[in-house]
């Protein structure tokens, strides 16, 4: 793979992709990003590859069967790309085709998020949480099976904030309009006496600050994106020896949409992760994704 040698993050053609390991990440659009952050955090030494598929954003209001089919062409470039592990940092993906990227890629390792319905149950004092997450995540049988886990004498309220994906996605992260958006899905969680607020959708976590300001000190706001990081590395511990390398990774970032676009966003949402960045688009062409 050949690296810009001056600047942080360029633009181009995906042309040539990374053929050895890479930590893959994929979302709909930068939500993802949440994720990828806290992976390379934990393991700053890895090349990681990141796909959004900003041509399909918002997948939240699609058909699970549809966003599976986008899920499986994705996880095909990926792997023709160098991914020796995928991690879907979406839980609308997930919701729609986690069990089936498991099925379809057998020998594949995929990291999946759920909304974390555990951890709130564990932790509620006032027996009620809420999950705000996009449709399809609820309609998943991925969030059935939480329930019938976890949610045992403990009130678990659902949320679709319809809107917000669209906003983070504008980089309306700190609009009144976004903020105006949030207190409609919030308020009617704080009126029944949430004390856990689940956030289960990956672009969320980049409107923390503003959720924060609105359920006030006595709502535990959780994000499992840490979660999803440790299990993550855990995963490839398992798969691989320890390496030596110690240099920062290297960093490719791909969308389906437009790369300008794209690199200035991770600019502003990302401005101090380490490690050499590229931004390349790909294009979808008849249900298959090309560099
Ligand atoms: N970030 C995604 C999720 O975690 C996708 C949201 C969307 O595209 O609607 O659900």
């Amino acid at each position: 793979m050949s690296w810009p040698s001056t600047g942080c993050c360029v633009v181009g053609r995906a042309s040539s992709l990374t053929d050895h390991g890479s930590i893959a990440v994929f979302d709909s659009g930068v939500g993802g990003l949440t994720v990828w952050r806290e992976i390379v955090c934990l393991a700053p030494h890895e090349d990681t590859l990141y796909l959004a598929d900003q041509a399909h954003v918002p997948y939240g209001s699609r058909s699970l069967a549809e966003v599976r089919e986008f899920s499986k062409s994705i996880a095909r470039f990926l792997l023709d790309h160098g991914a020796k592990i995928i991690v879907v940092a979406c839980n609308t993906a997930s919701a729609a085709a986690l069990y089936a990227l498991r099925s379809s890629f057998p020998q594949v390792p995929f990291v999946g998020m759920e909304p974390a319905v555990k951890p709130a149950v564990e932790r509620t004092s006032s027996g009620v949480v809420a999950v705000i997450a996009t449709k399809a995540t609820f309609q998943g049988e991925l969030f059935a099976s939480l329930l019938e886990r976890y949610a045992h004498d403990v009130e678990v309220l659902t949320q679709v904030c319809p809107g917000l994906v669209e906003a983070v996605e504008a980089g309306g992260l700190d609009t009144p309009e976004t903020e105006a958006l949030l207190r409609s899905c919030l308020t009617p969680l704080l009126d029944a006496g949430v004390d856990q607020l689940v956030l289960g959708c990956t672009h969320y976590p980049f409107l923390r600050p503003t959720i924060e300001g609105i359920v006030g000190a006595n709502v535990s706001v959780i994000d499992p994106a840490p979660a999803v990081a440790r299990q993550t590395r855990s995963v490839l511990a398992r798969r691989e020896e320890e390496g030596c390398r110690d240099s920062l990774g290297q960093h490719l970032f791909l969308t389906s949409a437009d790369g300008t676009c794209f690199g200035k966003m991770i600019d502003r949402l990302l401005p101090s992760s380490g490690g050499m960045r590229e931004v390349r688009e790909v294009h979808w062409r008849g249900g298959d994704l090309e560099a």
